[in-house]
């Protein structure tokens, strides 16, 4: 029986790196190309505040980007984190991954390896994300804001899964905080004999819980992608019973996908959408929210 290709990426800017993702996966690429493409057409569009170009910079209004890819066929991962100057970190990092024996490469050392490897230097600061930073600056209360990564997982004709991971992190961050998008098991996680799974939202209570391997160690027991998802915000709220954390309240959401091809899609709040592209039909769905409270 033939496999059918499926690619799904969150938020509605999901729908963009779907189409571009599936220009490899529908030509009969790989999985782990697939992600590439549909994670970098998001890194380089700079009208996105939350990843790439662009992207809101951290309290000294210098963008740092994280970004990671997994290959599920071999449990490879690559990532950067605090990568300055370079727009596509998750081109970069599987770079790392497939040219060096390390997995994760940081700050100054991820700017001079992709430096090294051809990537070409840019400022990431655009107007729009200055005159927010500006903005934030002469606020009284001055708390980290914002954090809609983008994941995408892909199942190629050959079954094979991949994940990507990509983001500015939140806004206003402290210069060198790192968050989960880049950290493995955190924000992504892929392994082709149970399935793959990413996170958005507040990256240190996805860190927390090891969110996406937590999914994808359940889906390897049997448990839906749905239910899975699930589980992983109910971990979230059992340890932040107050829904915030350091007074801010949390938003944390999951997708995932088991190895035949099934989704899931789990949110702490209302409010979370995923794309969807099965076989070339390109759909924005929501994902289920486990509180009703949308403040956040
Ligand atoms: N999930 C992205 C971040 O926490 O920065």
């Amino acid at each position: 029986m033939s496999i059918i290709p499926v690619v799904i990426s969150t938020w509605s800017f999901g729908l963009k790196a779907n189409v571009a993702a599936w220009e490899v996966l529908g030509a009969g690429g790989s999985a782990l190309d697939a992600v590439e493409r549909g994670a970098t057409v998001i890194e380089i569009d700079p009208t996105l505040a939350s990843v790439g170009i662009g992207g809101d910079p951290n309290a000294e209004g210098v963008v740092e980007l994280d970004g990671a890819i997994a290959d599920g066929r071999t449990g490879s991962v690559g990532s950067v984190v605090g990568l300055r100057r370079v727009a596509t970190p998750t081109a970069v990092a599987r770079r790392v991954m497939e040219r060096t024996p390390h997995l994760m490469l940081a700050g100054e050392g991820a700017q001079q390896f992709a430096r090294a490897q051809g990537f070409p230097e840019q400022a990431l600061l655009t107007d729009a994300a200055c005159q927010r930073w500006l903005e934030w600056r002469v606020k009284t209360h001055r708390g980290p804001e914002g954090h809609d990564t983008i994941g995408v997982i892909a199942r190629d004709a050959n079954g094979d899964l991949a994940a990507a991971c990509t983001t500015s992190g939140v806004s206003w961050k402290l210069p060198g905080r790192v968050s989960d998008s880049a950290l493995v098991g955190c924000g992504l996680y892929a392994d082709n004999e149970a399935g793959a799974a990413v996170a958005t939202g507040l990256g240190e209570v996805i860190a927390r819980v090891c969110g996406s391997f937590l999914i994808v160690e359940r889906m390897r027991r049997g448990e839906s992608p749905q239910d899975a998802c699930e589980e992983a915000v109910r971990r979230i709220l059992k340890m932040h019973p107050s829904h915030s954390d350091h007074g801010v309240p949390i938003r944390a959401s999951f997708l995932a996908m088991d190895r035949d091809g099934q989704v899931g899609a789990a949110s702490v709040r209302p409010g979370f959408q995923y794309a969807i592209c099965r076989d070339g039909t390109h759909e924005l769905l929501d994902g289920k929210a486990m509180i009703e409270d949308r403040e956040a």
